[in-house]
């Protein structure tokens, strides 16, 4: 039986697009399938300022294909000097969607964020007066702190106290890893969302480790065991209106992932919508899809769905490409494990 689905255009909830050669090369591979994303600010050096995110707002129209629609929804890097009037300015003039908190330490390009919570008290109260959401890179930086649990702890120890001390902030556990995450968005309010990966619908932490270490698959917050995959293609396919879509697709040269210490991320933008078609066929939940793409996350951030639409089939597996080539060197695509049947038409 053929099999075609038509979607609203999905939006990307989580997105590094990078800069100069590299923002060139990415950019298309998510402008021929997405209307939206919101842009990570985790630049050398970051996004901190409305100025610096007018700039690089700027740069990344300039980049974007020829006849491109593509709309980029900006964020701002957290960080303890960050100003609240700049912070308020930038969501006035509708230029941000939304401030981004790195645990110091916690990610790539992680160095600037936050050691001192209290420390951006001042502007966490802002946002939670103006509506404006803090995504979070929710993960513990403590050493002592096993990887595998840095997720789980940080909602005990850092997010759950900022919530509770700042009451009306709208915020988004970004790119959720475990079933601790899944069931701590489940029993809160509706201020908090998670985005979810496609990645992490895919892999769990054998494929990183199991018969060999495989550096594509290496991304933070680290794939974990089978239980949480499953728990978060639950969420996905669900019902509740508060997981949504946010591919954290993160390029890096292939030098700088294949290497004794090698870069997190995985670079999934070429193939996320027939990678999470997939997922939501094998879970019978196809007719959940466009909620997970297209619908939720845009209610959350209180924007329209996009009008256009895109249209999936079922057909020949192909081949998915399995690099880019970019100004800074080779960029190995992700890589799901299993022939992508589901097209783009
Ligand atoms: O795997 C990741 N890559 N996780 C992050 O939090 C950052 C990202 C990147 O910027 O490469
Ligand atoms: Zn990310």
């Amino acid at each position: 039986m053929s099999q075609s689905l038509t979607l609203r255009r999905p939006d990307d909830w989580h997105l590094h697009l990078r800069d100069g050669a590299m923002l060139r090369a990415v950019l298309p591979e998510t402008t021929r399938h997405f209307s939206r994303a919101l842009i990570m600010p985790n630049l050398v050096p970051p996004v901190v300022t409305a100025a610096d995110a007018r700039a690089y707002r700027d740069r990344i129209l300039d980049a974007r294909p020829e006849g491109a629609k593509f709309t980029p929804l900006m964020t701002l890097y957290l960080t303890e000097n960050t100003d609240p009037e700049d912070v308020a300015a930038a969501h006035a003039a509708r230029l941000i969607t939304a401030v981004k908190l790195y645990p110091a330490g916690a990610t790539t390009n992680s160095a600037s964020g936050v050691r001192d919570f209290d420390a951006v008290r001042g502007v966490l109260e802002r946002m939670a007066g103006i509506g404006l959401p803090l995504c979070v890179h929710g993960e513990v930086t403590d050493p002592t702190i096993d990887i595998f649990d840095r997720e789980a702890v940080f909602i005990d120890r850092v997010l759950d106290p900022i919530r509770r001390a700042t009451p009306g902030l709208r915020v988004v556990m970004e790119h959720i890893t475990t079933s601790q995450g899944v069931d701590y968005v489940m029993s809160q309010d509706r201020d908090l969302a998670a985005t979810i990966t496609t990645h992490h619908l895919v892999i769990n932490r054998n494929h990183i480790l199991a018969g060999g270490i495989r550096p594509h698959y290496y991304c933070l917050p680290v794939a974990k065991r089978e239980e949480h995959r499953l728990a978060l293609r639950a969420a996905a396919t669900g019902g509740d209106p508060r997981f949504f879509l946010g591919t954290d697709s993160a390029p890096h040269p292939d030098p700088l992932k294949e290497s004794a210490c090698g870069c997190a991320g995985c670079f999934t933008a070429p193939t996320t919508l027939p990678i999470i078609a997939h997922v939501f066929e094998d879970e019978n939940a196809l007719e959940r899809l466009e909620d997970f793409t297209s619908l939720r996350g845009a209610a959350f951030y209180g924007l329209r769905p996009n009008e256009e639409r895109i249209t999936l089939s079922k057909g020949v597996p192909i081949a998915s490409p399995a690099h880019i080539q970019t100004g800074d060197g080779t960029v190995t695509v992700f890589d799901p494990g299993f022939p992508l049947e589901w097209h783009v038409t």
